[in-house]
């Protein structure tokens, strides 16, 4: 059986930048607490913890003197509540997130309402829409947006980080198509991250190719699980498993190729541990 790796695949640079925060952290301080999972993969947390970074779900349950605010970032009000709290903060925002947060406050300043396409409970989102001062909302479905009789005349749109272009593309042109005649003002600025979207193309050229898709993730993060939709869209049999153990082998039964892609929470042992499973199931038939 022939078995191939998406040319991208795995961490991005904003989860690596926000694991060597963390490592250097816990090494200068014995131990840090970060505001919710620094990224959403059960492999790179429970290392983390090996290390002395340890989760915690809200600033209330933080015991020591350094938190962390996670790859997802936070909005405004939960910053100035460790400030409050007299506590030091490693920031560990990807870049891309930040761009996104400064978007929203941009447009909010403007005097736009604030329209983030996304994922209404996803840490992201919430810290992007803390950033539009309230002055917004999250939604993954334009036409239902539409139904909402309060929203303003000027309205800005952006992206949860994660998502794909063409759903991206959808939401905006179902909101114009359909609303256009309620609005004075409507600005759209792409915030998908360029790391997300090169994996996404990347994927689907490989399910192209193959006759089984494995994407390799946590079953909780958001980038992983949009290389699960795009991946499925091709038509191709595709299965999201975060630990090699969860490789089912009657999935391989008549398959001839297998494809590989990795979430960019993924660290590369468990792309390895998935790797070498496929490997020794295919050797044994
Ligand atoms: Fe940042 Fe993009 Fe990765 S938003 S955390 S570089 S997927």
């Amino acid at each position: 059986m022939e078995i191939e790796k998406a040319r991208e695949i795995g961490f991005c640079f904003g989860v690596r930048r926000a694991i060597n925060l963390l490592e250097g952290a816990a090494q200068r301080h014995g131990a840090v607490e970060t505001l919710g999972a620094v990224v959403h993969n059960q492999t790179v947390i429970k290392d983390l913890e090996r290390q002395g970074v340890n989760v915690v779900g809200s600033l209330d349950e933080v015991k020591g003197a350094v938190v962390a605010i996670s790859s997802h970032g936070v909005g405004p009000q939960v910053l100035q509540s460790i400030q409050d709290r007299k506590l030091q903060a490693i920031d560990a925002t990807c870049p891309r997130v930040r761009h996104a947060q400064r978007v929203a406050r941009e447009m909010s300043h403007h005097g736009l309402y604030v329209i983030v396409f996304g994922d209404a409970n996803h840490p992201e989102v919430k810290g992007v829409l803390g950033w539009a001062g309230g002055n917004g909302v999250a939604c993954v479905n334009g036409e239902i947006l539409l139904n909402i009789d309060k929203i303003p005349q000027n309205i800005g749109i952006l992206s949860q980080t994660t998502q794909s272009h063409e759903n991206f593309a959808r939401f905006a042109a179902s909101i114009v198509d359909h609303g256009l005649h309620r609005f004075k003002e409507v600005r759209l600025v792409n915030t998908i991250c360029h790391a997300t979207s090169k994996r996404q193309v990347a994927a689907i050229d490989l399910a192209g190719r193959h006759d089984l898709v494995f994407v390799v993730g946590g079953h909780s993060s958001s980038n992983t699980r949009r290389l699960l939709e795009v991946c499925r869209k091709t038509g191709v049999e595709t299965h999201l498993v975060e630990t090699a153990d969860e490789i089912e082998p009657a999935w391989l039964d008549g398959k001839l190729s297998v494809g590989i892609t990795a979430g960019t929470s993924t660290p590369d042992q468990a792309i390895n541990e998935v790797l070498g499973k496929l490997q020794s199931l295919s050797d044994s038939r």
